[in-house]
């Protein structure tokens, strides 16, 4: 949802420096593994055909390079209802469409709340927001929808990285209010770059853990952020790539239940083959090497091409495909779709061209 640079990144999605690689490779690796035998995968996401007018109200600065924005209806009445877990694609005004996850309270009927992470070399999303979006302007919005359910369990470890706590405050929240058994872990590079922690404070202390890198180093392993979970408790999980890699890794050693995670970032791309694009408007050719997507290489020779979330569920990213044979690699798609469209984001070939009407 939110925008990272590019891999190589550390757990708040900053470069890493060359020493830091390693790991990180083991990390990639083990992500490939897991994802390749791991039976669980993204329940589809229910499109929701609603665009919604809504006024900004409020610009709020909640930690260093995070701004909120809440927003209202125009003439003030009630909003679609909404459950933890849930994000808003917003249409800025460049036409960017970006999804950030609700992070206000799902009781208050008239107002959402998301959150962003400025993000000084991603494709452009967090700089439209924070340099361009001010309190009074109208934006469209499509949603609420829900990627990440937030299910009834007996016990919860919540484990956020970054602005990756902004799914999992209304969790925790939810949590809280219904007096269920539940710890939060909440990692980031410094206190002042970790938003929303006046209100976390509000809960109960003794069961958040702040983890600031500053003070008790990096990278946390996944053992780390699980210990002392509760034997049979759920973990729902939002970061960078490498802590929810590692927290899966870890994860069987540790007790808990299951985990449920929200990325922010593209997933890496496991058993990639190269293949061919070809633009049929320009009658362009674009080899896509077996480690990058077909989104990421298109952009270069269309930097408007239209994506959102990077994980093929969004759908914004859907292109018509004239020929050639696709491996579809998305839950969104129907069968009928996948007849002749396909999202470049992570769908591919296995090799051969394919004709995108581009
Ligand atoms: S960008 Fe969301 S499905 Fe491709």
């Amino acid at each position: 949802m939110t925008e990272l640079p590019r891999f190589p990144q550390d757990l708040r999605g900053r470069p890493h420096p060359d020493r830091m690689l390693r790991p990180l490779s083991a990390a990639i690796a083990a992500y490939a593994r897991i994802s390749r035998f791991s039976g669980r995968r993204r329940p589809p996401v229910a499109e929701v055909d609603r665009d919604l007018r809504l006024r900004i109200e409020e610009v709020r600065a909640e930690a260093e390079g995070v701004v909120s924005l809440r927003l209202t209806a125009p003439e003030g009445g009630p909003l679609p209802f909404w459950r933890p877990g849930a994000h808003l694609d917003l249409r800025l005004p460049s036409g960017r469409i970006r999804q950030y996850s609700l992070c206000g309270d799902p009781d208050d009927r008239f107002a959402y709340r998301v959150a962003v992470r400025r993000i000084a070399d991603g494709g452009g999303g967090s700089r439209e927001v924070h340099d361009t979006l001010w309190a009074g302007m109208l934006l469209t919005v499509r949603g609420p929808r829900n990627a990440f359910p937030f299910v009834r369990c007996e016990s919860y470890l919540f484990i956020a990285g970054g602005i990756g706590i902004t799914p999992i405050l209304p969790m925790v929240r939810r949590a809280a209010a219904r007096g269920d058994d539940w710890r939060l872990v909440y990692t980031g590079r410094d206190l002042g770059s970790m938003p929303f922690r006046a209100e976390l404070a509000e809960l109960d202390p003794d069961r958040i853990w702040i983890r600031p890198d500053t003070e008790y180093g990096i990278p946390a392993s996944g053992a780390e952020l699980l210990e002392g979970v509760r034997p049979g408790a759920t973990v729902y999980c939002c970061g960078p790539i490498p802590m929810i890699t590692s927290v899966r890794v870890d994860l069987p050693a540790s007790g808990a239940k299951a985990v449920h995670f929200e990325r922010f970032s593209a997933p890496p791309i496991v058993d990639g083959k190269p293949f061919r694009i070809a633009l049929h408007r320009s009658g362009r050719i674009l080899d896509v090497p077996a480690d990058r997507s077909a989104l990421e290489v298109v952009r270069e020779a269309l930097p408007d091409v239209a994506y959102s979330c990077r994980q093929g569920f969004c759908r914004t990213c859907k292109v018509r495909v004239l020929s050639g044979e696709v491996e579809h690699r998305d839950g969104a798609l129907t069968g009928t779709e996948r007849a002749d469209t396909m999202l470049i984001c992570v769908s591919r070939s296995r090799g051969g061209t394919v004709t995108l009407d581009l």
